[in-house]
């Protein structure tokens, strides 16, 4: 008989999840009581039944396997008798929602994203529903409701669990160890033509992709490696460590830098892709060329016919918000509907389980589609892989062509990390305080056609979800946005998106901090943003 005990716990008010589940610095985790306080709450909200499983994986960060343990021995307590682990306590995100969908009746993902990780690093912590996808605002404002109200959690006493094993603990629940790479690898088989990426890379191409000692190591080395036989040596920092090795996992420009100079370099290869630390991000470039996350999306959504998975047609399409509109453009020419939707994943779930769209995407260089309810950073870096094998072209020439057909929306991302609570608030009600005098007034040599706080209403189920960003929109297409992030644990980030559209090819050639200068200047000026913040410039453009 295992030992249950019912420990008593003084409620956390601030155990409210953001953008993507919970995420607080990892000493807040390993507090007394904070993290089985939250596994509580969410175990208490989701409601398992006894043939329930629940399937638990994370991103090897410090402290991802003792997290592990802890849910292990509070699910047992809470009547949960089965449940599904990755190896090692591994599974990219993209990889466990596969596994809810196909196994599972929901999972516990760990996981701070981009965030660094480590002992003075972040650590976060979220509830996928039976869909794969991460539980709706609904479900999270009740876990938080929950956690500040908890006053006991029940934990069942049993000696670690082996994450590298089989095993049944204590008859109080079993837990199965699977690979966390074979699954989905073979998800990934079903949907490309993995025949001509094969024949791509046996033909001398060359690729670089910067697992950045981050989850997808593992995954690249077999997919990439293994069954697409690119080179060994083209997946770099390829080995997952709890620190990612003092690295910032961000596929992006700054961090990614690696990979970027090689990219830029004289002997750059033919392409080159990064993934975040939990695998859901994806960060594509050709050589000497960076594709811009929002025309990637794009341009997924133009080749789709090329790729099986999809060839038979997408159903629609959708971007957050602030991701620019180049996919909306595909769209049109398409036929098919486009959605726009609040910043972060969980808010495509409706639509991909309506069968309303097919891929989605956002800015943040994320990029998936309805195989998955997570965005999924190495199913992207393969969605261009067998574009590149299909067209036969680089990926400057298929962006340009892309460019010519549809026109090019110039798009940049200004983030300023870690502002002072008061100061980023000043900033957004400097904003907020212009909205209604906006229209009809000129920024940029622009119109101002509307100006507001976008709310969202779910086509699918009603829920409206307001004030997601600040809009000050142009009669060109042109769009200033402001937001303050969701997923920061110190301090506050306020994310400024600029965004405008040229039709013309002949002004395609432009570099894009040069092309959006004025709406740049303009943005700043509108939200006093320097002077109310005493910062000078960005911690990161993208
Ligand atoms: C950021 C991105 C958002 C993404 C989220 C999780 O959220 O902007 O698009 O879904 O990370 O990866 P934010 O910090 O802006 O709230
Ligand atoms: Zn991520």
């Amino acid at each position: 008989m295992t030992f249950v005990r019912t420990v008593p716990t003084t409620p956390f008010a601030d155990q409210r999840p953001g953008t993507s589940g919970l995420r607080k610095r990892t000493r807040v985790f390993q507090s007394p009581h904070y993290l089985e306080n939250f596994v509580q709450a969410v175990l208490d909200v989701a409601a398992l039944k006894p043939e329930d499983t629940l399937v638990v994986g994370g991103d090897g960060r410090y402290f991802n396997r003792e997290a592990i343990q802890i849910i292990l021995r509070i699910a047992a307590a809470n009547g949960v008798m089965r449940a599904i682990v990755g190896r090692d306590g591994l599974l990219s995100t993209p990889a466990a929602s596969h596994l809810i969908r196909k196994r599972g009746s929901g999972g516990i993902i760990l996981s701070a994203s981009h965030n660094p990780g480590g002992r003075d690093g972040d650590f976060g912590i979220k509830y996928n529903t039976a869909n794969g996808g991460p539980a709706t605002e609904k479900f999270t404002n009740a876990v938080a409701a929950r956690a500040a109200e908890l006053t006991s959690f029940r934990v069942a006493d049993f000696a670690d669990i082996a994450l590298d094993e089989m095993g049944t603990v204590n008859g109080a629940i079993t837990v199965e160890i699977v690979d966390p790479v074979s699954d989905y690898a073979t998800l990934m088989e079903s949907l490309f033509d993995f025949t001509a990426i094969r024949a791509l890379f046996a033909s001398g191409f060359r690729m670089r992709f910067d697992a950045m000692h981050a989850i997808t190591g593992p995954y690249a080395h077999q997919i990439l490696e293994e069954r697409l036989g690119a080179p060994v040596g083209t997946v770099i920092h390829g080995t997952p460590l709890p620190d990612f090795g003092g690295g910032h996992p961000d596929p992006n420009l700054t961090y990614a830098h690696v990979l970027v100079e090689e990219m830029f370099g004289s002997a750059a290869p033919d392409f080159g892709a990064a993934s975040d630390g939990d695998g859901d991000r994806n960060m594509i470039l050709g050589r000497n060329f960076f594709v811009t996350p929002s025309d990637s999306l794009a341009i997924m959504a133009a080749n789709a016919a090329l790729v099986p998975g999809y060839a038979s047609g997408i159903a629609g399409v959708a971007r957050s918000m602030p991701t620019s509109a180049a996919v909306d453009r595909v769209a049109t020419a398409l036929g098919i509907p486009c959605f726009e939707t609040p910043t972060g994943w969980k808010f495509f779930g409706n639509l991909l389980d309506a069968g309303r769209i097919t891929l989605c995407g956002e800015e943040s260089f994320g990029t998936g589609s309805n195989h998955v309810r997570e965005k999924d950073g190495l199913w992207a870096v393969l969605f261009w892989l067998n574009i590149v094998a299909a067209r036969k072209q680089s990926v400057e020439a298929i962006v340009r062509e892309h460019w010519t057909k549809f026109g090019r929306n110039y798009y940049t991302r200004y983030d300023y990390e870690e502002i002072p609570i008061a100061s980023a608030n000043s900033v957004m009600a400097r904003i907020r305080s212009q909205l209604l005098q906006l229209p009809g007034r000129m920024v940029a040599n622009r119109m101002v056609v509307t100006a507001d706080d976008f709310s969202y209403t779910d086509p699918v189920d009603n829920s409206v979800s307001a004030s997601q960003g600040l809009r000050v929109l142009m009669h060109d297409g042109a769009r200033i946005v402001y937001r303050l992030s969701g997923t920061g644990t110190e301090g506050a980030t306020i994310r400024v998106y600029i965004e405008s559209y040229e039709a013309d090819s002949a002004c395609h050639a432009m570099e894009t901090q040069q092309a959006l200068a004025p709406l740049s200047s303009a943005a700043l000026e509108l939200s006093q943003l320097h002077q109310l913040t005493g910062r000078e410039k960005p911690t990161v453009i993208t």
